[in-house]
């Protein structure tokens, strides 16, 4: 019972983190009022950020809970069965990945936040919100198959 309310809570931190990052993704492609891009960012960014390390939190906590309570450490430790036990690590370097650019990503943000940034910044901010958003697609191929393999 209690397992099913965590992973009711991680699949809801996972479409509430997706949904965000796809939504802010999809607005830096199409939004190309530069002043309209800039207004918005100004105003949702931070909210924004602080939104989605919540969720991201969350998403780790209720994932590791599962990790533990389902006994995958044991089963990732002995690689058995192998197609699982590679699957799961998968997934957990994905999430490392995915936790890295976050960081690096709302480090610029925040630095930043009302003033120009430089070329080197620019291109941090993009390409690791580039990388968030196909390390996003990605993760939910690799968590479907976990799902499968249980
Ligand atoms: C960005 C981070 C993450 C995302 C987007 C994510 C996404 C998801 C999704 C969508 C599912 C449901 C899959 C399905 O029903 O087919 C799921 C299940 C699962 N996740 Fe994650 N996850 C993340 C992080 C983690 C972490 C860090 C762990 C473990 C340390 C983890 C462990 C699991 C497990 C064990 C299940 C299957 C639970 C079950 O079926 O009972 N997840 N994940």
């Amino acid at each position: 019972m209690i397992l099913d309310w965590v992973l009711y809570i991680h699949i809801l931190a996972a479409t509430v983190w997706i949904g965000g990052s796809i939504f802010l993704f999809t607005l830096g492609i199409f939004l190309r009022d530069k002043e309209a891009q800039e207004q918005v960012y100004y105003h949702i960014g931070p909210l924004y950020g602080y939104m989605e390390s919540v969720w991201l939190t969350v998403l780790i906590a209720t994932g590791l809970w599962m990790f533990y309570h389902l006994g995958i450490d044991n089963v990732v430790r002995h690689w058995t069965p192998p197609h699982f036990a590679y699957v799961m690590v998968v997934k957990l370097v994905l999430v490392a990945l995915i936790t890295i650019f976050t960081a690096i990503h709302m480090y610029i943000a925040f630095k930043t936040h009302g003033r120009e940034r430089t070329k080197m910044e620019k291109l941090l901010s993009r390409s690791s919100s580039m990388a968030i958003f196909l390390l996003n697609l990605i993760i939910i191929w690799f968590a479907m198959q976990v799902r499968g393999a249980l």
